[in-house]
């Protein structure tokens, strides 16, 4: 099948990608000419886990290709998606500035009978206004047909992208015709055959369960985060705790690792702008504003008892941090809760020396000309501090050489703001751990 993916960001290049790779002729589009020159020499604009070697394959395998133009992308497209990022404007809703300038692009070029599919994360209705858009010219030109509008939410998480793809826990498709819904289940076909579920629903319910599903994940993390706040203070321990909760098959084993909050480009973004709905709608959403409410809360606990165990100041200190991505797995830095937190701390006067395997680059940008030093090892950026930050669970911080980082860390604390290090451990070494949510062990 012909396909046309427009927008060569991270969701774009991943779909565009996979679809190659299930034997289907992909043409990717991006405006930027710059990236997509990067592009076609198989270079990727950020990091993700096996993506440069599928990459590479495809363009090897002559079944993918770059393009920046929309016009000349679309000759004999079958299926064409909409992969453009939507960003929280200030007031939280989704921009659709870039999606919607693809959009009049697009309505500007003449296309055979192609499926137009949202795959961008979009507020509930954007289908129908696309639909709108495109058939008030393309009904207008002679001869053209109807364009049909489908939704196909994406569900994949960075760092593990390329999997999620290939094995897909479900594909929700949202059609309300029969052609574009059997032009997506084709597509799909070779991913239903290795055992994925494709679920059929209507345009609105499908653009809606993808908010559904991202406030429900940012629903339980807030949720454990509260609970081990809460279990800290009454004394009771929040991995015991979780055992049991994981073990209820009602409650499920998934998101519930207590931290620094959830991050990234998606669920921070996702919950603003579903929020900004339930305003326009006139619905209270009680749940979703106290989601976020404690999510920004737990940024800001860790930072208090940084804080406090240095008595209240932090003029001076030296506070080294392992983690800048807001997660493993990615370079992406958007909304990391490790950010918020050097923010916090440079603003009380400390110094701060960071070091992340892979996103150090999109950190320096991020924080500007902030007095952060980067360091080029874990080891290297624990000297001479007074306290240790775990920000983001990366393989290498996991069994670090405790001994070292005591002989360089003159404060000889460790705050583990994931959870995975074992106080005990650490006593043994002669260092002091502080994990979110639970009474320091002394
Ligand atoms: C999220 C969803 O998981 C994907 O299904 C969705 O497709 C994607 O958003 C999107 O809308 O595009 P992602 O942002 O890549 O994916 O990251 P997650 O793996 O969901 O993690 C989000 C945040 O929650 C991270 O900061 C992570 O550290 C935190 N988290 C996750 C916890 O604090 N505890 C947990 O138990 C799980």
């Amino acid at each position: 099948m012909k396909v046309v993916v427009i927008g060569s960001g991270y969701v774009g290049l991943v779909t565009g990608c996979c679809l190659a790779e299930a034997g289907n002729q992909v043409v990717c589009v991006d405006h930027d000419a710059g990236k997509v020159a990067a592009l076609r020499a198989g270079r990727l604009p950020f990091h993700e886990p096996g993506l440069d070697e599928l990459l590479a394959a495809q363009l090897q395998a002559g079944r993918l290709s770059f393009e920046t133009s929309i016009a000349r992308a679309m000759r004999h497209a079958a299926v064409a998606f909409l992969a453009v990022g939507t960003p929280s404007q200030t007031n939280g809703s989704a921009n659709l500035e870039n999606l919607l300038h693809c959009v009049h692009e697009l309505a500007d070029t003449a296309f055979e009978d192609c499926v137009i599919v949202v795959k961008s994360t979009v507020p509930i209705g954007t289908g129908d206004h696309i639909e709108k858009l495109l058939n008030a010219k393309h009904g207008a030109a002679a001869g053209q047909p109807r364009v049909r509008v489908a939704s196909n939410p994406e569900f994949l998480a960075e760092g593990r992208a390329i999997r999620d793809f290939r094995h897909p826990s479900r594909i929700v498709v949202g059609a309300n015709d029969e052609g574009s819904a059997q032009a997506l289940a084709e597509l799909y076909a070779p991913f239903v055959e290795r055992g994925a579920s494709l679920m059929f629903m209507d345009r609105r319910s499908a653009e809606f369960a993808k908010y559904a599903c991202n406030a429900m994940l940012a629903a339980r993390i807030s949720m454990v985060n509260e609970l081990a706040g809460l279990a800290g203070s009454l004394g009771a321990g929040m991995e015991a705790v979780c055992r049991v909760l994981k073990s209820d098959p009602r409650i499920g084993a998934g998101y519930l690792q207590p931290g620094a909050g959830y991050g990234g480009s998606c669920l921070p973004k996702d919950l603003r702008a579903l929020i900004r709905s339930a305003q326009e709608a006139g619905e209270p959403a009680y749940m979703l504003r106290s989601v976020q409410r404690v999510n920004r809360l737990q940024g800001r606990k860790l930072f208090d008892a940084i804080r406090d165990h240095f008595g209240g100041g932090l003029r001076q200190r030296r506070i080294a941090i392992w983690g800048l991505s807001f997660k493993p797995g990615t370079d992406d830095v958007r909304s990391a809760p490790s950010l918020a937190l050097i923010h916090a701390l440079l603003g009380a006067g400390a110094t701060v020396s960071a070091y992340d395997p892979v996103a150090m680059n999109a950190a320096r940008a991020a924080l500007g000309d902030t007095a952060t030093v980067f360091g080029e090892s874990a080891l290297n950026v624990c000297e001479e501090a007074d306290a240790l930050v775990l920000m983001t669970e990366w393989e290498e911080f996991k069994a670090p050489d405790f001994e070292a980082v005591a002989a360089r860390l003159r404060g000889g604390v460790v705050f583990d703001a994931r959870g995975i290090y074992r106080p005990g451990l650490l006593r043994r070494h002669g260092l002091q751990c502080h994990r979110l949510g639970e009474r320091p062990a002394g």
